[in-house]
């Protein structure tokens, strides 16, 4: 079902990056930071929204709203998830550090021209840096695909029993799950240097509650996770 669903959205996906390649600019789509510390005018050289200086909420809220931010702006260039096919840099490997996070405001801001083509269209006036810095942080938190790679057979492990215990939780012990997961998650590294890797061992530990609908939900973020490492 998940499935299909993934599907229709990379097909739907797919097809409006032909569009936009066809037709060449294609209107920024407005990013809804709501929640997000709000940073004003001025533009910061610095991403706001880390763990470390926002908070773990704020952070994991930044994830999300840039995540969806992105895949409506960027991937058509940079690629679905940040993993780039080739038409754009790989934006996963800016390091998460101060120089490069003005480097990305810049481009950002203004986009990139050369010889009168738009390579890349500006986004700064019509999303604001609030959407930027979610962006950023989305993009710096992706998990490396080699880290994710050696960490896929112990997840499919844990995917296989939580999908089990979605039927049957008789046994189950949640908070050793979690904390099995957060310790794979732990091993999972990002390109950017960024500490915490958005992994789906991390998201499925946040999933699981001890309910039938938590194991289900863990078990289809591990199972689409697990198919994108392979
Ligand atoms: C129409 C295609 C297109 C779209 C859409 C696009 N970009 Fe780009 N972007 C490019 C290209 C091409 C480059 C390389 C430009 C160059 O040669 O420096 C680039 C470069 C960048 C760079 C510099 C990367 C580096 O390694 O130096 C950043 C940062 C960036 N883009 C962020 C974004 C973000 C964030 C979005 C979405 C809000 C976005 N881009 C949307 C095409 C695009």
């Amino acid at each position: 079902m998940l499935y299909r669903t993934a599907l229709a959205a990379l097909t739907a996906l797919a097809a409006s990056a032909t569009m936009a390649l066809a037709h060449g600019d294609v209107a920024p789509q407005a990013v809804d930071t709501t929640g997000l510390p709000v940073n004003g005018e001025e533009w910061l050289t610095e991403n706001p929204y880390r763990a470390a200086t926002a908070g773990e909420e704020t952070w994991a809220l930044a994830v999300k709203i840039g995540g969806s931010g992105f895949n409506q702006n960027c991937a058509r260039c940079h690629g679905l998830g940040a993993v780039s096919g080739g038409l754009a840099p790989d934006l996963r490997f800016l390091e998460a550090e101060e120089y490069r996070d003005e480097w990305f405001a810049e481009r950002f801001r203004d986009g990139y021209t050369q010889n009168g083509t738009t390579k890349m269209p500006a986004f700064g006036e019509l999303l604001g840096q609030d959407a930027a810095w979610a962006i950023r942080t989305y993009i710096e938190t992706r998990p490396d695909d080699d880290s994710m790679a050696e960490a896929a057979p112990a997840l499919t492990v844990l995917r296989d029993q939580i999908h089990g215990y979605a039927t049957d939780n008789a046994g189950a012990d949640p908070d050793a799950l979690i904390a099995q997961l957060n310790e794979i998650a732990g091993t999972i590294t990002t390109y950017s240097g960024a500490p915490v890797a958005d992994s789906v061992a991390f998201q499925a530990a946040k999933l699981i509650d001890g309910t039938a609908e938590g194991y289900t939900k863990a078990a289809e973020v591990l199972t689409i996770g697990l198919s994108a490492a392979h």
